[in-house]
């Protein structure tokens, strides 16, 4: 066997603020079978995470249920280690953001940066709301697009026209908390000098083996330059007071990563291992971060960046996952596909998921797709119809004729050494985290021991008592076939995988058991291991989902104040008119829009909208929308916007698309 090696494994620290969905679970359950594989492997690995419980949504969010900040994350991060444990996510220690040692941590970084010249101060201007007596940060501004003058968009961008810009530029801006006109007021802000890392970071990166796809990000930001990073924010904030600059407080990404190494520390204080091993420069032991791709910036510039100039190691690599969709699209509260860890297992057994996102992984930065009914499919298929069936297929023959006993020789030997050699790559697939691969493998080895029983028939063996010897071989083989495909899941399927070494009578199975076998030995009875997927459960599960939305009560919505009266003659301005929408499409480069072609009776026009959050084009094709058909043509960054569909949308997350009823056709105008 390799020299053991010495891993810390981190995944990214879900928010305090909300459960864990199925999307977070890409992560988790990733991370999960990587360290699995390592550990079965021989090698020390360790696997740290914790809640992220700083910030303004947290506070915000503490405030309007009339709790404590950490009466809230109390709460939020008993949760999160409930749905994680269902899960079979194995952390060797899950813990708080908001902990002494983090405390301790963020401070000695931020002192060391200091010291060392990288941090300056420098007076900012923001929005102030006056009511609420607090900055608001840039999500909790609306106004009006400077650009193109869509009503209601955040602080930041406008999802119609896809300008981004500074708060300060809207027009009309109001709080999101409590609808007053900010005001703007200065006040000192630290900022961390990322430019001085700029050649490290490029070492860093050629270093660091990182997925093509991250470094080609990297590049991006590299060429539109590093700029200073605020890593301040003024009181009222839920988060550490900076050591010497009373009244502020870090910004929740400074201590965020540093909370990977606040839970490590803990970890070591409880274990007696030594912290210092595994984060000084120079270090012989291994640091990965598993983070989906919207918060690259953070762990290949800033995180990097920090560790280096306060004097820690830098991590061994960073492995970025896409996003996950579900049925093509992203999750949804209202088709009921936004859905959490603890409304999914109050349905479905947990392993079918780990299963099927095993199934769909790859190292890669691409999304990837739960597709309910390829989801029912594959698990059904691959995990009941082609691995459990081995050994409901031979384990009775074995119970019944031979007392349980497994024979001596097994029937086809060369068969068993061609799946035991397949134990490597099988391996070099789940290290490089291609484990849609690794699936692909295995439930090929599986389909060639179905053929191989199949082929040898043990139910008619049984019949006739002078095959019994032979019978006894055959079954043999399937049992240690079984085995073997269990060892080879055992990363992505640990409760099946316990239940099946029980089934075996074997010692927990470990990676480099693949090169021997069982051998004469005594199996207990089989009992189904897994059952298929009840397609009334899936049903279930959305529906579920969906209730859960309108129970959903959001954060900080406050709605815009009814607009100043209007006379009926000001109405009959504005002509509405229903429209079908014809063809739509996605717009290359927008983020938020979505190309349509609409029949609004008298003639065709064409509308760019935001609502490519909530709508996937291709659903849209044959609906009825309502326009405003005489609203002046727009020329917009991807061509010329003739009018707008008439959408609701609120702060919350979600955009509504109004329509008309069945029976209205396109061209009638809506008064
Ligand atoms: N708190 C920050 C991370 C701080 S790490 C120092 C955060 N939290 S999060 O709860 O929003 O996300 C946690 C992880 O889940 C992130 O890596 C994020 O990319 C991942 N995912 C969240 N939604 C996801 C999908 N829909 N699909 C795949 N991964 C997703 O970001
Ligand atoms: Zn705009």
């Amino acid at each position: 066997m390799n020299t053991a090696r010495r891993i810390l494994v981190t995944s990214a620290l879900p928010y305090a603020n909300g459960p864990i969905h199925l999307g977070h679970l890409v992560e988790y359950i990733q991370t999960d079978v990587w360290v699995r594989f390592q550990k079965m492997s021989g090698h020390e690995c360790h696997y740290v995470c914790a809640d992220d419980a700083h910030g303004t949504p947290i506070m915000l969010r503490a405030e309007q249920e009339g709790l404590t900040p950490e009466q809230l994350i109390a709460r939020i991060g008993a949760e999160h280690r409930a749905d994680f444990a269902d899960f079979s996510i194995e952390f060797d220690n899950y813990y708080s953001t908001h902990s002494p040692e983090n405390r301790a941590i963020s401070s000695l970084i931020y002192t060391r940066l200091r010291d060392a010249g990288h941090i300056t101060r420098r007076a900012i201007r923001q929005a102030y709301d006056p009511v609420k007596e607090m900055f608001l940060p840039d999500r909790f501004i609306k106004g009006t697009c400077p650009r193109c003058g869509a009503k209601d968009q955040y602080g930041d961008n406008c999802e119609v026209c896809g300008a981004t810009y500074a708060p300060t530029d809207l027009l009309d801006p109001r709080s999101a908390l409590t609808g007053a006109v900010p005001e703007q007021r200065e006040s000192e802000h630290l900022f961390f000098r990322l430019g001085h890392f700029e050649p490290l970071l490029r070492t860093w990166i050629a270093e660091s083996a990182l997925h093509a796809g991250v470094v080609n990000k990297l590049q991006e930001w590299f060429d539109a330059g590093l700029q200073d990073w605020d890593i301040s924010r003024d009181s009222p904030y839920f988060g550490f007071e900076i050591p010497d600059a009373p009244g502020k407080y870090f910004y929740v990404w400074l201590d965020a990563p540093i909370g990977y190494l606040a839970s490590f520390r803990n970890l070591c204080d409880r274990k007696g291992l030594d912290f210092d091993e595994y984060c000084r420069p120079g270090s012989d032991t291994e640091l990965y971060h598993f983070i989906g791709k919207d918060i690259m910036y953070f762990h290949t510039l800033f995180w990097p960046a920090m560790l280096k100039g306060a004097g820690f190691r830098l991590p061994t690599s960073v492995y970025v996952h896409g996003f996950l969709t579900v049925d093509g699209q992203k999750m949804s509260k209202s088709r009921g596909t936004f859905i959490t860890a603890r409304t999914y297992l109050q349905h479905l057994h947990p392993e079918y998921l780990r299963y099927y996102f095993a199934a769909k992984l790859s190292a890669g930065i691409d999304d990837l797709d739960l597709n309910l009914e390829d989801f029912q499919n594959r698990v059904n298929a691959d995990l009941v119809g082609k691995v459990v069936n081995i050994a409901s297929r031979c384990a009775g023959f074995i119970t019944k004729l031979f007392d349980g006993e497994l024979a001596a020789q097994v029937d086809d030997p060369a068969l068993l050494v061609a799946l035991q050699a397949a134990g490597d790559s099988i391996a070099g697939a789940y290290a490089a985290r291609e484990y849609a691969r690794a699936m692909r493998e295995i439930m090929g080895l599986a389909d060639r021991a179905n053929q191989y029983i199949d082929h040898r028939k043990p139910w008619v063996m049984a019949k006739d008592p002078t095959q019994h010897a032979t019978l006894h071989a055959v079954c043999t083989t399937g049992i240690e076939i079984f085995r073997l495909l269990v060892l080879y899941l055992k990363p992505v399927l640990p409760l099946m995988s316990a239940e099946a070494e029980a089934f075996l009578g074997c010692a927990p199975l470990v990676w480099n058991d693949h090169t021997r076998g069982l051998g004469h030995h005594r199996i207990n009875t089989f009992k189904p291991l897994m059952n298929r997927i009840d397609p009334a459960k899936v049903t279930a599960m959305i529906e579920d989902s969906k209730q859960g939305a309108t129970a959903v009560i959001p954060t900080t919505v406050v709605c815009d104040p009814i607009a100043p009266q209007i006379s009926i003659e000001d109405f009959a301005k504005i002509d509405l008119r229903v429209a079908r929408v014809i063809a739509a499409a996605h717009v290359e480069g927008a983020d938020k829009l979505v190309q349509l072609t609409l029949d609004i009776g008298q003639e065709t026009r064409q509308v760019f909208a935001g609502i490519k959050s909530a709508y996937e084009p291709a659903q849209l094709v044959g609906r009825q929308v309502v326009i405003v058909a005489n609203l002046a043509p727009r020329k917009m960054r991807f061509g010329i916007s003739e009018g707008m569909v008439l959408a609701a949308s609120g702060d919350s997350p979600g955009v509504f698309l109004i329509g008309a009823d069945d029976g209205a056709t396109p061209g009638m105008r809506v008064k």
